[in-house]
């Protein structure tokens, strides 16, 4: 290692909080579509895509060229203080391309967690209700409520109690785990059975103001459920007055080829929340849905000093407009196709890759123990470790850590998807060739 490397990684053990998790101590100098060039000249392939918040990539050129008029305009006047245009034409947009036919209204805040924490916070106010249904494996995120809400105990939970009141969790299908006696139209049913169960064992249903569903699993292994689970949901929402929250902060904006997931499901949420892939890389979230429950807060009682800052905006809007003009719904079903006929193929090379699950270009693929079919972690974690030391920027999810997850750009052009799937094959070969028989 240089001595540029020891110096930032000094600082870094010196002066920035351990609870900071870094995928590998590399220092960023720039970036651009899906390459990242760090301080010493080392080039990196991005397959992590900062966690799922740069499908239209690294410093696009509109985006930066738009951002900079921009910043000679204003920074952020506080839209509690006085309005400007981008949060507006916002607002109407995002009612624009989600799903629900029907009047929506929009807010706008700064993280995903805190976008669950007003969807919640509607969703309560709307009901007059407390109660909360998450999902077993489900993320949501680190505050308070959004950790009570998320399964993974390790690192997300632990030691960090107590949690928040009036949070349950409800099943949720994944087929990975499907018991060989049953087939998977079986399996989906006896699901739907616990689910029902779930709601005369643990919460009554007259009690819960939301389900948060994630329509895909992202932190939880992108876990994909059967259509028929989904609606089951949305009708035990619509029986029993519960409003139903899409969390679209990891699948959202083309990521699974479609703007938002759960319109592969055919649903159309009450409330659904926003981030990540929004806004380029700015922390931007939001909650957009049915205007009735948006509204059944009043005015002053959801905001926040930062929400809705105009940079924020602006780089949103051109989001938007850059998914259509460059078809990356399409794309992200062409980039998926390929990442997982990567993986289709080197199958019959290793023992160790398990299920390969895709929805459009949110692919995983779990690494187990062939002598067990068991998740294998510590492999998992060798693999993403060699490939980021060879160049390229990789990601592992999922409740037993064993899931390799792709969350690359979706403007990743052929040479830099070749380039990665390359330095990912070379960490299949050197890590797992090595494994004993
Ligand atoms: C589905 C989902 N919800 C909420 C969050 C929390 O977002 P943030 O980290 O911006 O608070 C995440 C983050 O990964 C997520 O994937």
């Amino acid at each position: 290692m240089t001595e540029q490397f020891e110096y930032y990684k000094a600082i870094r053990e010196q002066y920035v909080a351990r609870g900071v998790g870094n995928g590998n101590l590399h220092v960023a100098d720039t970036a651009s579509g899906a390459t990242i060039k760090d301080v010493e000249g080392n080039t990196f392939i991005d397959f992590a895509g900062a966690i799922g918040t740069l499908n239209v990539g690294h410093t696009h050129p509109e985006i930066t060229k738009h951002l900079k008029e921009q910043l000679d305009k204003f920074i952020h006047p506080g839209f509690n203080v006085i309005m400007y245009e981008s949060y507006l034409k916002l607002a109407q947009k995002l009612t624009e391309i989600t799903p629900g036919d029907f009047a929506k209204k929009t807010i706008l805040l700064n993280s995903g967690a805190e976008a669950v924490e007003n969807a919640v916070k509607i969703a309560r106010k709307y009901t007059g209700r407390q109660a909360v249904v998450s999902f077993v494996r489900g993320f949501h995120g680190r505050t308070n409520l959004t950790m009570s809400m998320t399964s993974k105990v390790r690192p997300y939970k632990y030691g960090f109690g107590p949690f928040a009141p009036e949070v349950y969790q409800a099943p949720y299908p994944n087929i990975s785990e499907k018991p060989d006696a049953l087939s998977e139209a079986a399996y989906v049913d006896q699901v739907i059975q616990k689910l029902n169960d779930f709601f005369i064992e643990t919460v009554d249903p007259t009690e819960v103001a939301c389900i948060v569903m994630e329509p895909v699993q992202g932190e939880g292994g992108f876990i994909i459920p059967d259509c028929k689970f989904v609606k089951a949901v949305k009708a035990i929402c619509e029986e029993n007055g519960i409003v139903f929250v899409a969390d679209e902060i990891q699948t959202g904006f083309a990521r699974t080829g479609k703007t938002f997931a759960i319109e592969h499901f055919d649903i159309e949420p009450d409330l659904i929340t926003v981030s990540k892939s929004l806004a380029a890389g700015f922390p931007l979230s939001g909650v957009v849905g049915k205007a009735e429950i948006i509204d059944s807060a009043n005015p002053g009682e959801l905001g926040g000093t930062y929400a809705g800052n105009p940079l924020a905006c602006e780089a949103a809007l051109k989001v938007i407009e850059i998914i259509e003009k460059e078809q990356l719904n399409d794309k992200a079903e062409t980039l998926g196709q390929r990442i997982e006929a990567f993986l289709q193929g080197i199958t019959s090379s290793y023992d160790n890759i398990g299920p390969i699950r895709r929805l459009g270009a949110m692919v995983a693929v779990e690494i187990v123990d062939p002598a067990t079919g068991e998740p294998d972690k510590a492999l998992t974690g060798k693999i993403v470790q060699t490939a980021n030391t060879n160049g390229l920027l990789l990601l592992s999810a999922g409740i037993k850590g064993n899931v390799i997850r792709f969350l690359a750009p979706l403007v990743i052009t052929d040479d830099e998807l070749s380039a990665g799937l390359n330095i990912l094959e070379t960490a299949f070969s050197e890590v797992l060739s090595k494994q004993p028989l």
